[in-house]
């Protein structure tokens, strides 16, 4: 089992990476916004690399996945990921049946003050803003976050809140998802999404750990299934690769460019790259690809 030191972030396991990804209005992700809407609703979702579980509890509660996993490397960033769970469970408001939304997203909210929603929606609401703050900072600091009651898993048991639905839909898992399996493997997921993860295994595995990794995503998705990729540029290896002289060694080596990327994952058994858009800004404006594996 890989440990890591939190010292010197040699596979990218910043803490509070998704403090400064997250300055757009609403504080939601640029990228998830990208995505069809019903690529994520109601599907099994695999955050590889999920950091302190932004992006997937972003798919978990607002895109309406029916279950998703965030694996990480490292241990803190797991733990720092379930309180994050908590934390916007005890933020969350109350929430009617997604037929009287519209059909755009961010209209979370409604008028009834039950911690419910009442049937798992096919499309998922956007990104709500300017909602009302149901439980401020002030009430986390003197209280603590809100305990999560039981999922409902018999129409007795009235919690409100199904065992599909957040916050009963989000596990984390520490692992170096590229050499170690989880038990979530074994069913197969809808969609595998890996944001800004690339390089690190790249720069840590060299290129046969970058083929591994493309070859793992390949073995745990379902036919028909999507690989969500955000890779980072080849310019970017150049600062990261000083962070160790490991890093440095491995650069060295390394004979697969990000341009080649795609290459590799059709000779694997996907369709040609869906490139959605380029987010972000800055250093942060990265591509994000959608590849389809063949059924
Ligand atoms: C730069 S952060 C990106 C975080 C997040 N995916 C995002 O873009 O919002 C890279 C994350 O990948 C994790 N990571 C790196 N290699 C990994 C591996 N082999 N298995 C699991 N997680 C890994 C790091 O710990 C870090 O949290």
């Amino acid at each position: 089992m890989t440990t890591v030191s939190s010292a010197t972030p040699t596979h990218g396991n910043y803490h509070n990476y998704h403090g400064y990804r997250y300055h757009h209005p609403g504080g939601h992700d640029t990228r998830l916004a990208l995505l069809p809407r019903e690529l994520l609703a109601n599907a099994r979702v695999l955050d590889v690399g999920c950091n302190e579980g932004w992006v997937s509890c972003e798919i978990a509660q607002l895109w309406c996945a029916r279950r998703v996993v965030g694996v990480d490397i490292d241990d803190a960033l797991v733990r720092m990921a379930w309180r994050r769970r908590r934390t916007l469970w005890s933020h969350q408001g109350p929430t009617s049946d997604r037929s009287d939304l519209p059909p755009s997203p961010g209209a979370g909210t409604s008028s009834r003050r039950k911690r419910k929603r009442a049937s798992h929606p096919t499309t998922p609401p956007p990104p709500s803003s300017g909602a009302a703050d149901y439980f401020p900072a002030s009430c986390q600091h003197m209280f603590g976050p809100l305990p999560i009651p039981p999922a409902d898993t018999a129409p007795a048991l009235d919690s409100g809140v199904s065992e599909n639905q957040f916050p009963h839909n989000i596990s984390f898992r520490r692992a170096d998802w590229v050499n170690e399996r989880i038990p979530e493997d074994e069913a197969g997921y809808d969609v595998i999404v890996a944001f800004s993860v690339s390089k690190w295994i790249h720069l840590n595995g060299g290129d046969a750990g970058l083929k591994r990794f493309f070859d793992r995503v390949r073995g745990a998705l379902v036919p028909g299934g999507t690989f969500v990729f955000e890779a980072q540029p080849r310019d970017s290896y150049v600062k990261a690769r000083k962070l160790h002289p490991t890093l440095q060694e491995n650069a060295q080596t390394l004979q697969i460019q990000p341009e080649g990327f795609e290459t590799i994952l059709c000779s694997l058994g996907f369709k040609p790259a869906q490139r959605l858009g380029e987010p972000g800004e800055g250093r942060f404006r990265r591509p994000v690809d959608l590849y389809v594996k063949q059924g």
